[in-house]
Formats: C-alpha cells, structure tokens, sequence
C-alpha cells in the first residue's frame, strides 16, 4: 500500500516547507519540510511497515496521513505510482485575449502620477489612423476579444467613432474606453449606448480638492462627475478606477463612499506604479499601501495551470502605444516587445520578446522562485520593478515580507491555509 495526495492536489515545494494545493476546494495548506518527506518517501516506498509500528516516526505518519484523508486530500493507494511518478500537467497554448489601444499621449489633463507621461502636446503619437483600423483586426484574427481605447486621453482622438465602429465590425465581445471623463457630451453618450461601448474613468477624490489638484486641471472633477452622472443615467456600463498618490492619500474611503452614492462600480484605490511620471518617490503616498500578500491563499485548476506557465496578470495581453510600441501591459514601459509600425502585428505576437514576457511565472522571480505558494501568489511585474532600487523586472513584490528559506512571516500566521 502506499500513501499520496489525490489526483486534484499537488504538492508543491518550496526551499524549505511545501504546500498542498487542493484545485477542488480552491485552498493551499503549507506543510512543513518533515510532512513534505513523508508524502515524498510513501508515494513510491509501501506504507504496510508504518501501519502497525509503534515508534514515534510511525505515529506521526499515520496521524499525519489521518489528517489528509479526513480533508480528502490524500488516500491509500494499492498500486505503487506509474515508473514515472511526475505529474503529467496540462499545458496550453497561449492565448491572445485582450488588447489595449494607447491612441494618443495628448490629453488635457496633466496628472502628477500619470505613467504615459501624457500631456497637453502629445508629441510621441506615431501611428495614423489607418494602421490603428489594421490592428484591431489583425489583432481580432489573432484571438483577442476584448478591447480596450486608453491613451492619454482617446476622446480627444478626432477619429475615435471610426475606430469604435471597426472594433464592432470586428465583433470584439467587449469594447471599453477609459477615459478622463472631461469631454464627454450627450453626443458621446448615445454614441456609447448605440455601440455597446463601456466607460471606465478615474476619480481622485470624494470633492474638486484632491481630484483638481491630481489632475492639475482645474474644473476637470465637475467635468468627469457631470460625466458620471450621464452614463449613469444612461444606464451605459461604467467603472470608475481611483489611484492613490501623496497628493490624496486621505481619500481612498471617501472615494469609495462618493462612487456609491453616485452608482457606479469601483474597486477598491490602487497604489501609483513607480512608473512614467510616477516614478517620483515625492509622490508615493506615505502610509496608503497595497494589502501586503499573506495567506490564506486560493487556488484553482484553470489558476493553478496557468500560473505555472504563464505570467498570472498579462499573459494574453498587449498593449500598443501611440509610438506603436507593444508592451505586455500599460504599465511595463520598460517592456518593448517590437514594434507595429515596424511589424505585422502577428510577428510581434507570436515572436520570442512577448511570448517570454507571457512565460514569466514567479519560478524566474527573485526569492517566489523558492517559494511554496508561487502559483497560487499574484503578480504585479511593474511594481516590483518600480520598486526595486535596480529596477531589475524579476525582484520580488516589495509587499511580500515572507521568508521561504526559513518558512517564516514577520509575525506568527498560525492558521497558514
Ligand atoms: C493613463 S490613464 C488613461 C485614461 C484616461 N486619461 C484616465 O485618466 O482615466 C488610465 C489609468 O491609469 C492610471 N494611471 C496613470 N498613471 C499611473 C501610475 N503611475 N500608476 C498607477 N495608475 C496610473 C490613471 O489614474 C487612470 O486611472
Ligand atoms: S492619467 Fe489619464 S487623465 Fe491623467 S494625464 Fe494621464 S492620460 Fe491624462
Ligand atoms: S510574493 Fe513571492 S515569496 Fe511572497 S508569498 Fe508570493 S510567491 Fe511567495
């Protein structure tokens, strides 16, 4: 007889502890190095001898193997494991799956924080017209179903209906803008309810103050909340996104507050990547901070699969800039994978830059490699890169004080599932 985890769990070792990931019930159960050896040693070394011994080892095993048993984690098995007893995992192709349009770095709004450096000039836009019609339908061929228009600000893009248009001729599943919200008429919204367009915009604070002072365009939050108000009442799909510099670091629960009284979605404030204008440590907010990665953690066959090939935020996704630069994701300025105007968009795709940004799963990050909860822990490359005094685009999350080489969190986690 022989002892091992049952076919939805994997286990998963770190430097020193492993964990145990139960795709069924979504949940990830670290276990310290003595449980890992003996799931290791029983899988192929029959259990009969530890079944009737009475040595403290035995005990432990059994007690331990109990445990699982009760948690349908692990079972006795009759058989000895296949000769070769690795995993056979599910591996998948990539998928091309959402593209992000950057159609100008012009805007009238001038945010201290604003990553693409946009402003009143919009002087990097490279890319005409035509070629932007061509990409959404090379990229509708190559896969991608959803489809973002960024900028800057795309609103002040005069074709901008054009390219809406194509993106529905294409038949994109969604088609969002995300936009400052300032230049949005009645005309803009009908315009949005015809096309099926979703909106998503940003408030930077509950009242003009903080918004105004962020921005550095005053007047833009009255704009933006009229905005609000429109596609509220227009019933258009709208989102509003809020990030958090010094410059309003008091308002992440107001915001929310504001957004609710208003009724319209939003997350919950995100932190200013250290990128673009925001890479300014004056304007890093002093106290406001991510939630700092700790267990629980959850897991999943579709999550757990993909984590383990692929980048867990931007695989599947690109970004393309007003010079035609493409990046992984908006905020990877430092990520230039080739270029559209260069390129055929499929080259660029499918070529070696953007498919080893896609494969980057913690195992090549700075200590997540050694860590037991990597396929189950989230990403965010850009601002481990933004934070790291290098800026090297593998240093660990700065929002992570674990220690997988002594298994230990700063404080005492005792319940680590
Ligand atoms: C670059 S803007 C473009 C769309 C539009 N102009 C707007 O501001 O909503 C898209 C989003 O990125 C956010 N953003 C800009 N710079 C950022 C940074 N350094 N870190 C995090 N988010 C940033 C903005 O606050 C906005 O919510
Ligand atoms: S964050 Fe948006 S509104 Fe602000 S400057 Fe950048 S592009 Fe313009
Ligand atoms: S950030 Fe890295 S080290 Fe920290 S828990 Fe996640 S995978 Fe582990």
């Amino acid at each position: 007889m022989y002892y091992r985890l049952r076919d939805h769990c994997h286990l998963i070792l770190g430097a020193l502890r492993g964990a145990i990931y139960d795709l069924q019930a979504g949940r990830v159960y670290s276990i310290n190095r003595r449980a890992v050896e003996m799931l290791q040693r029983y899988q192929t070394c029959p259990i009969d001898g530890i079944l009737t011994s009475r040595s403290a080892d035995a005990v432990a095993c059994r007690e331990f193997f109990d445990k699982l048993s009760a948690m349908n984690l692990g079972a006795i098995y009759f058989e000895a494991p296949p000769e070769k007893a690795q995993e056979v995992l599910a591996s998948a192709p990539a998928q091309f799956r959402f593209l992000w349009l950057e159609l100008t770095s012009a805007c009238n709004n001038s945010c201290v924080h604003c990553y693409s450096a946009s402003g009143r000039q919009g002087d990097n836009d490279r890319v005409p017209k035509e070629r932007w019609l061509s990409l959404i339908a090379e990229a509708r061929k190559e896969g991608a179903s959803a489809l973002q228009f960024i900028g800057g600000e795309p609103l002040l893009v005069p074709y901008w209906r054009e390219l809406v248009r194509e993106a529905g001729n294409q038949k994109y599943g969604s088609v969002e803008i995300f936009t400052n919200g300032t230049l949005i008429d009645d005309g803009c919204v009908s315009f949005f309810k015809e096309h099926g367009v979703r909106v998503a915009t940003t408030i930077y604070g509950a009242d003009a103050g903080p918004h105004d002072r962020v921005t550095g365009n005053a007047g833009s939050f009255d704009k933006t909340l009229a905005a609000l108000r429109r596609l509220v009442a227009s019933n258009i799909p709208t989102r509003a996104a809020s990030i958090i510099s010094r410059l309003n670091e008091d308002e992440a629960e107001k915001i929310q507050d504001f957004c609710k009284s208003l009724g319209v979605k939003s997350g919950w404030p995100d932190v200013v990547r250290p990128t673009g204008r925001g890479n300014d440590p004056d304007i890093l907010p002093r106290h406001y901070q991510r939630a700092p990665v700790r267990p629980p953690f959850r897991t999943g066959r579709s999550s757990f699969y993909r984590a383990r090939q692929f980048n867990s935020c931007f695989s599947g996704k690109i970004a393309i800039t007003p010079r035609g630069d493409v990046l992984p994701c908006i905020f990877a300025r430092s990520q230039i994978c080739g270029n559209v105007l260069e390129a055929p968009l499929k080259e660029v795709i499918w070529g070696e830059a953007l498919q080893r940004c896609w494969n980057t799963t913690k195992d090549v990050v700075e200590k997540c490699m050694d860590c037991e909860y990597r396929y189950a822990c989230e990403d965010c490359r850009p601002l481990a890169q933004g934070q790291d005094p290098l800026k090297c685009w593998l240093s660990r999350s700065q929002g992570c004080s674990y220690d997988p080489y002594s298994g230990k969190w700063p404080v005492d986690i005792s319940l680590a599932s």
